[in-house]
């Protein structure tokens, strides 16, 4: 996921609107919604030009979180790829340490 101006881009946030439906993805109950992918992962891989992924000014990863969360999926590995604008080498090469680093743990 690219952040895009500070939010997730619009494509994902169309194809969440279309995924997170109640009796596909999740139920209410007189408790709450519950998640129906409760057997799922996910690897979450954000992107950034400039923006500190986790800082106070992106709204993409913990929205992104939080809606993979609603629908069940609460097991997520977060791989940042953050600033390449600042140093794209070095930023690509975390990314790949964090990759390498969950496929040993797997
Ligand atoms: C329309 C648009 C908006 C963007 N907004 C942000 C932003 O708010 N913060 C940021 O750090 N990077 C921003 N970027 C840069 C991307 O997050 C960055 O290039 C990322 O590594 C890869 O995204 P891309 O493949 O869509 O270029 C933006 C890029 C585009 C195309």
């Amino acid at each position: 996921m690219p952040i895009h101006n500070f939010g997730p881009p619009a494509v994902l946030k169309a194809s969440i609107d279309r995924v997170g439906r109640a009796g596909w993805t999740l139920n209410y109950s007189p408790d709450g919604p519950i998640g129906l992918l409760q057997d799922k992962k996910a690897d979450l891989v954000v992107a950034s030009g400039g923006t500190e992924i986790g800082s106070a000014v992106d709204f993409a990863t913990d929205y992104m979180k939080h809606t993979l969360g609603f629908i069940g999926i609460t097991d997520v590995a977060l791989i940042e790829a953050g600033r390449l604008m600042a140093d794209e080498a070095a930023g690509l090469s975390a990314a790949n340490d964090q990759i390498s680093e969950l496929s040993a743990a797997s």
